[in-house]
């Protein structure tokens, strides 16, 4: 009950920077693991019912808007000072390829890890057991299958190395 009432009600905060200031407050009452001050725009889709408790964010993160996690077991760590573009997906969950009847696929989880100061780009998918290392950019509409190595950039479908970055010429 105490899930539901809060994450509805941080969900449908107005739309204003005094509101966008103390969101991230209202979500920590919902359940989430929120380490400092953090600014979440919302709203935050979280599947299944109980799972605020496998969310974890960093101080000082900035989530966007229309972020989903699917997180029934294993959780999702975002570290501090991550920048999470709008319409990102964190999914803990994979199935079975083979369809068997009376069974159906089965399904299994592992956690998600982004390290600090990550930016992951408008659109993308994060998929179970993926660590995104620190400093690392993905590309908006990337499909992270693979862990990605701290300071380099990746992105497409499956989301593959760019480049590094390596100096401050990339600021
Ligand atoms: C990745 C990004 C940061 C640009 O990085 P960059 O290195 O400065 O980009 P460049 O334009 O020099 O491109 C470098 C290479 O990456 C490719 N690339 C850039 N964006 C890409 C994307 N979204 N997906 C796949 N490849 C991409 C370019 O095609 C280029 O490839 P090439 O070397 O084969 O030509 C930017 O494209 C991006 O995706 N930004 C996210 C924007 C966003 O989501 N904003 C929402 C607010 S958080």
């Amino acid at each position: 009950m105490r899930e539901l009432f809060f994450l509805t009600l941080a969900n449908n905060l107005p739309r204003l920077k005094i509101f966008d200031r103390v969101r991230f407050v209202v979500y920590r009452m919902a359940g989430l693991s929120i380490k400092g001050k953090c600014t979440i725009w919302g709203p935050l889709t979280i599947r299944p019912i109980g799972g605020c408790k496998n969310i974890e964010i960093g101080k000082g993160s900035f989530i966007n808007t229309e972020i989903r996690f699917g997180v029934p077991k294993d959780k999702v760590i975002i570290g501090a000072n991550v920048q999470i573009g709008p319409r990102v997906m964190f999914e803990t969950v994979n199935h079975g390829l083979r369809y068997i009847p009376g069974k159906g696929r089965g399904g299994w989880t592992k956690p998600i890890i982004v390290e600090d100061e990550v930016w992951i780009g408008g659109g993308s998918i994060i998929t179970q057991g993926v660590t995104v290392g620190r400093g690392a950019v993905v590309a908006a509409g990337a499909v992270v299958t693979k862990d990605v190595e701290p300071n380099t950039i990746v992105g497409g479908v499956p989301a593959k190395f760019i480049r590094n970055i390596e100096s401050d010429a990339d600021a």
